[in-house]
């Protein structure tokens, strides 16, 4: 894993779009894999500035979110869906119909979620995987308990992470109770992944993930297992690091 320790959360957002803009110039037809939270919505700023001020072209791109709540049909203004039409895609040329998540509102979210997978796999595999970190740990919605083995499926929210994520809902109540995710065995078939963290709220679980044992307790320590994986954290973030940058 590679660590880079930057100033602050502008600096985490240059140097990613920096990383994400030259896989887009260098291969324009990138297969990549797209993330939510609020640590990548700089990013997606940043990535449209880019698209409109310097011709950085998503036109060929293909893009696989990590994961959407079970429940919430495309359109619903706080599926991710909808979030990732806002912030990203109808502000870029990406084309619509390359555009993936997996869908919330099916009948069967078991089965949509092996299909995700099957279309991940069918679209050649994943190039360059965008990932926040939870302050518990997990990637993705792999919450913690996940079977480092695990594939796309349906995954139980935990509290914590509904706590998180209240502010994008009504009510505590509204946030919806699972998630199709990838899993965690999926997020490391990526051939290159790209974590952002920010803040000192994650500096624990960024401490987990870097330095502490290979874990199920924390989703995130499973990056050490990937051969090209960069963390880019501000020094808020790094802050419980025992060994600096590594
Ligand atoms: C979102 C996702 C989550 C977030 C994580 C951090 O698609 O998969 O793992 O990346 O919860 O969220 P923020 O950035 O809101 O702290």
């Amino acid at each position: 894993m590679k660590t880079l320790i930057v100033p602050d959360a502008q600096a985490v957002t240059l140097l990613a779009a920096d990383i994400l803009s030259e896989a887009i110039w260098t291969q324009p037809n990138l297969v990549l894999g797209l993330a939510t939270g609020s640590t990548m919505m700089p990013l997606y700023t940043e990535i449209v500035r880019r698209h409109h001020e310097d011709g950085l072209s998503l036109a060929g791109v293909t893009s696989f979110n990590l994961d959407e709540y079970v429940g919430l049909a495309p359109n619903h203004p706080c599926s991710y869906h909808q979030t990732m039409v806002e912030v990203l895609f109808k502000q870029t040329d990406i084309r619509p119909e390359a555009t993936h998540l997996p869908r919330g509102n099916v009948s069967n979210p078991s089965t949509e979620a092996q299909r995700y997978e099957e279309l991940i796999t069918g679209s050649g595999g994943i190039d360059l995987q965008l990932l926040g970190i939870g302050v518990n740990g997990h990637i993705g919605f792999n919450e913690p308990g996940s079977s480092l083995s695990s594939r796309t499926r349906v995954e139980m929210l935990s509290e914590a992470t509904r706590h998180s994520n209240r502010q994008f809902f009504t009510s505590e109540n509204a946030v919806p109770r699972y998630a199709i995710t990838m899993g965690i065995a999926t997020i490391l078939e990526a051939r290159a992944c790209l974590l952002l963290a920010t803040g000192k709220a994650k500096a624990k679980a960024v401490a987990a993930m870097i330095e502490g044992p290979l874990s199920a307790t924390c989703p995130a320590s499973a990056l050490q297992m990937h051969p090209n994986a960069t963390v880019i954290l501000d020094q808020g973030a790094a802050s419980k690091l025992q060994h600096g940058a590594g």
